[in-house]
């Protein structure tokens, strides 16, 4: 059973493999990370894990039973209890929901265990895989997303207010 767990240093071989065997299969929907982040791999990565320690970011592996990553889940910009979500999975584990229920857990995470009120996620107009799966976890669209924060693309901003149930998140 795939877990889905706060990214830490011992992931980073994981991270690569999975950033590298997907590359060009994300590179058809959001921007290519660039050949730098794959020369300084490990500089950036510890980058990463220092912004999570400072509480700018919180990270998240889906990780399957040989501890290979079939998807990153990712909340940024944490601010005044708020934050941007964004997410990717590995080719081989799509249309078969993993989104959906990771995003759906990142939403009770983000709420119960970071003290988020709001998420918020930008997905261009042609990446209509992306807009279901954040209809489905309860985000409504919310206005455009301009070309800056989309690669050059334009579409649309989504949003979910996450209301915590005294049985967690609603
Ligand atoms: C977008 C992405 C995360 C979806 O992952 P996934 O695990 O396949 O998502 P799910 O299976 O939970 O749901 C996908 C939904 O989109 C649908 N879908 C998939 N491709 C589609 C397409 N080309 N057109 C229309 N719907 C599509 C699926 O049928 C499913 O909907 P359903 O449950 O109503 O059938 C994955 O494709 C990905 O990582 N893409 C590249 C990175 C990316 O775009 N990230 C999001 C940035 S905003």
């Amino acid at each position: 059973m795939p877990e889905l767990k706060r990214l830490h240093a011992g992931h980073a071989s994981a991270v690569l493999a999975f950033e590298l065997a997907n590359r060009s299969y994300f590179a058809g929907s959001i921007s290519d990370r660039g050949d730098d982040y794959f020369a300084r791999f490990t500089e950036k990565y510890e980058d990463l894990l220092a912004e999570q320690e400072a509480g700018i970011c919180a990270f998240h592996v889906l990780v399957d039973e040989e501890g290979s990553v079939l998807g990153r889940f990712n909340l940024v910009d944490i601010e005044d209890h708020s934050a941007e979500l964004g997410y990717r999975v590995a080719q081989h584990a799509t249309g078969r929901g993993v989104a959906t229920e990771a995003v759906r857990e990142v939403c009770r995470l983000a709420a119960v265990h970071y003290g988020l009120h709001t998420l918020r996620a930008a997905t261009a107009v042609q990446n209509v895989a992306s807009q279901k799966v954040l209809t489905k976890a309860g985000f409504v669209p919310v206005g455009p997303a301009g070309p800056a924060q989309l690669g050059g693309k334009s579409g649309t901003w989504f949003q979910r207010d996450l209301l915590l149930q005294p049985d967690g998140v609603e």
